[in-house]
């Protein structure tokens, strides 16, 4: 049975959202559309959400509407601070930078100058530790998120860098591509050693199948193989070790590129089509695991049943 990393308290407790990097360092995989569509389906289910866009490419504030108009308040929306004011200035107050995009939704946007920030960031002893600091700020002052979606960039720079500090969990948003298969080794590598760098507690804890074509022999094996991989971390002590395969895969669906450019999320834009379905399902298996692991909380660590003996296998296909 996968288990995610244990975490303390209750879910008053800002210690206990669930906090999570979406990542790829692959551009177009599917990171954008599966942050915001997947933090609109659990605020849909009536759950605090928080999502984070740390990409200069700001997608994900677009996909919401946040325009960069907006930043020189030229839709008369007053102007809100972004990412890249938090990450610059810590003594700035967090509430500034969060926007009530949508019931249960806030939004820290970004903006193309985000891209400075790397270089910025450089020089900073802190670079690293600074937004999870101020998310733990923006909780502190009252947030009460349950989840926290953080949307990174198509890089491993120091805003992916930061994040992964800032995050319990990584979510690895994929195509069913041999090529992308060697892509997520590489990451984990990545993450293996931030962990043990900076984030002794963070975890891989799912792919999310992005553009899904289920009835290809090749992305049923590609998703055969990545199962196999995960299944043979399990009783080793790596940041992998409680990952799986998220169900549903997001099947490709036209809609779901078309709603970024009405600013709508593909429950506003198209709620009935296949994209908005696996959008919702997998918002529910994202809170249910999350509300069960809340549950084994309450049970005394000796009354759990012991973990599964998983048998290990090779992934040949991310070896080679
Ligand atoms: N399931 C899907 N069906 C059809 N189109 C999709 C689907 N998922 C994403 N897309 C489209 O594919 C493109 C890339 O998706 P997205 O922007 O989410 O990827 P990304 O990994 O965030 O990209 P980047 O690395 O540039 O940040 C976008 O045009 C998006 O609308
Ligand atoms: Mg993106």
């Amino acid at each position: 049975m996968t288990q995610l990393p244990s975490t303390t308290g209750t879910r008053a407790d800002p210690a206990a959202a669930r906090t999570i990097a979406l990542i790829n360092q692959k551009g177009g995989v599917g990171k954008t559309t599966t942050t915001v569509n997947l933090a609109a389906a659990i605020a849909g289910l009536g759950r605090r959400v928080l999502l984070v866009d740390l990409d200069p490419q700001a997608h994900a504030s677009l996909h919401l509407g946040v325009t960069g108009a907006e930043w020189s308040g030229g839709d008369g929306i007053a102007p809100a601070a972004s990412v890249y004011d938090l990450l610059l200035d810590p003594s700035m107050d967090p509430a500034q930078a969060v926007r009530p995009v949508r019931p249960n939704l806030g939004l820290i946007a970004a903006e193309t100058g985000l891209a400075a920030a790397e270089t910025e960031l450089a020089g900073q002893p802190d670079r690293l530790t600074r937004l999870g600091a101020a998310l733990a700020r923006v909780q502190a002052a009252g947030g009460a998120y349950e989840f926290v979606l953080i949307d990174c960039p198509p890089s491993l720079g120091v805003l992916t860098l930061g994040a992964l500090a800032a995050v319990r969990e990584v979510f690895i948003p994929m195509q069913a591509h041999f090529l992308a298969l060697q892509g997520v080794s590489k990451l984990l590598e990545t993450v293996a050693h931030v962990g043990r760098a900076v984030n002794p507690r963070l975890s891989v804890t799912g792919v999310i199948l992005c553009m899904h074509e289920a009835t290809t022999t090749h992305s049923r094996e590609v998703v055969a193989d990545l199962e196999a991989f995960f299944e043979a971390g399990r009783s080793q002590d790596v940041p992998w070790r409680a990952a799986r395969v998220y169900r549903p895969a997001v099947r490709r669906n036209i809609k779901l590129a078309e709603c970024p450019s009405f600013g709508q999320t593909v429950f506003e834009y198209a709620p009935g089509c296949p994209g908005a379905q696996d959008y919702a399902e997998l918002g529910r298996a994202v809170v249910g695991e999350w509300d069960r692991l809340a549950a084994r909380r309450l049970v005394p660590r000796e009354a759990r049943a012991p973990a599964a003996d998983i048998e290990s296998k090779p992934l040949a296909a991310v070896r080679a």
